[in-house]
């Protein structure tokens, strides 16, 4: 049996954080020992860090404010999750634009509320619920220098009912988030 490391970025909640520990960490899928290194976290106050504590997942907190420039915050970054030997690096809700200085060295795949290449960056979920279109949508994607832009691993989308509200919305999307994700995971760390 192979043992898989995964390491997971979050900024904020740290939902899609628990729903992998839930589904993956120390869990045995496709004869491969699934297990969450660390995690890294780049706002102090963020929820996700007593989700981490909570499962005794080893967390680090560098503060990008802190830092000068996106690359030097890069190489803090990439600094510490080579720290903890990943085969993989799971960005969940982690909403920081990376330069090269990260995409060169990591290997990582990000969580996307929207259906791509429709509304990349900040914002996206309201961005879908007041466009025209009649369906919503979650993707999982390589990190690439792209924002938002790199090769599509996952993508589930629902319709979107003209009664619906913002927060049945976003009740849907972090639904087929829960879903995605893990499955992403597993999947790039089969291949
Ligand atoms: C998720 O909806 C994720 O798709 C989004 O942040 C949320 C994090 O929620 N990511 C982006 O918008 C990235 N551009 P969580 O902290 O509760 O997992």
């Amino acid at each position: 049996m192979s043992v898989k490391k995964i390491v997971v970025l979050f900024s904020g909640e740290g939902t899609n954080l628990e729903n992998i520990i839930k589904k993956l960490h120390k869990k045995v899928i496709n004869d491969c020992h699934i297990q969450l290194s660390g995690a890294v976290c780049n706002k102090e106050n963020a929820k996700g860090i007593d989700i981490c504590k909570n499962y005794n997942i080893p967390i680090k907190i560098i503060k990008h404010k802190e830092y000068i420039s996106r690359e030097e915050f890069d190489k803090k970054v990439v600094e510490c999750i080579l720290s903890f030997d990943p085969d993989l690096t799971v960005l969940a809700g982690f909403m920081r634009i990376l330069t090269p200085v990260f995409t060169r060295h990591i290997k990582a795949i990000n969580l996307h509320p929207s259906l791509l290449p429709l509304f990349k960056g900040a914002n996206a979920i309201e961005k879908s619920f007041y466009s025209d279109m009649k369906v919503g949508g979650v993707s999982v994607h390589f990190v690439s220098n792209e924002l938002d832009g790199g090769e599509t691993i996952a993508q589930k989308c629902f319709q979107k009912d003209d009664n619906m509200s913002l927060e049945e919305f976003k009740k849907k999307i972090k639904e087929l988030e829960f879903e995605i994700l893990p499955q992403a995971i597993v999947k790039v760390l089969n291949d």
